[in-house]
This record gives C-alpha cells, sequence and structure tokens, in this order.
C-alpha cells in the first residue's frame, strides 16, 4: 500500500474515531463544576479538595484527563477495577455524580517542576 493512501487511511480512522466519541459523548451527563466541588468534601480526605494525595497509597486525581478518571470510576462501579475503599464508595456514585466530579478533578491546573539535575 503506498505512504499516501495509509495516510488517509488513517485519517479516515481517526474521523471516525473522533465521531464516536461524539456520540458517546453526547449522551452523557454533562458535569457541573459547582456540583462536582461540593461533591468532592467526600473524596478530600484521601484526594484533598485540590486533587492532590493526602495518603502515599492514594493516586493525585488533579490535572488527569476527563476521560481518564470517568473510566476509571466507571471501572470501579462495574467492578472490573477493585480496591476494598474505592469500589465502595464509586459503588454510590450516580452518573451525574461522576460527571461532576470528573468536571471538577480534570478541571484543576497542575503544573510540575522536574528533578534539579535534569
Ligand atoms: C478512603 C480514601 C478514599 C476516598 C474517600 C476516595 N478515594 Fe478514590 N482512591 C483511593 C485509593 C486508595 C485509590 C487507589 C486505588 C488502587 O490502589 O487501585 C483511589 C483511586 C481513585 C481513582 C483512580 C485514580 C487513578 O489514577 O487510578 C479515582 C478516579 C478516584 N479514586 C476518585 C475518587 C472520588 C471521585 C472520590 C469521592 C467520591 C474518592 N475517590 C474518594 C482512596 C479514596
Amino acid at each position: 500500500m503506498s505512504e499516501k493512501s495509509t495516510a488517509s487511511l488513517r485519517a479516515g480512522a481517526a474521523v471516525l474515531g473522533c465521531a464516536l466519541l461524539g456520540l458517546s459523548a453526547s449522551a452523557q451527563a454533562a458535569g457541573d463544576l459547582a456540583e462536582g466541588r461540593a461533591k468532592a468534601v467526600q473524596c478530600a480526605v484521601c484526594h484533598g479538595i485540590d486533587g492532590l494525595a493526602k495518603q502515599p497509597l492514594v493516586p493525585n486525581l488533579a490535572g488527569n484527563s476527563e476521560i481518564y478518571l470517568k473510566k476509571q470510576l466507571d471501572a470501579f462501579r462495574a467492578g472490573k477495577r477493585q480496591h476494598e475503599q474505592m469500589t465502595i464508595i464509586a459503588q454510590g456514585l450516580s452518573d451525574q455524580d461522576v460527571a461532576d466530579l470528573v468536571a471538577w478533578y480534570s478541571g484543576i491546573k497542575v503544573s510540575v517542576e522536574l528533578p534539579a539535575d535534569n
């Protein structure tokens, strides 16, 4: 196959992928930032209201993409990802709760500093 046709195939696949993502996104509840901040109070003891973990075995949530955070919460809700605390917490969340919480935590901007010698 020529390079040109491979490239246009890839472009076609990308367009199709975006269209599919768009479709599934429109079928989902839109997240509300203010609601998300209010609901994040129940997550704050471990993840912080600012999304920075308060305990060593807890991951940071701040700045992760919406798609990633939603995927993890849905996996906990469906039992595909298991953790004794998070599974119970996530199973108490509605679709709207997830959308709001994800809007809040993905909306937090993070900045990083590389280790000194780099
Ligand atoms: C009691 C502490 C605790 C509370 C409260 C808590 N979490 Fe968690 N959360 C954890 C731990 C621990 C993990 C890591 C689980 C693992 O090791 O697989 C985690 C993982 C996650 C992840 C996956 C992150 C990743 O990068 O893999 C998300 C998303 C998440 N929590 C969201 C929430 C939200 C939203 C709330 C509030 C509704 C919440 N958590 C409340 C302890 C907590």
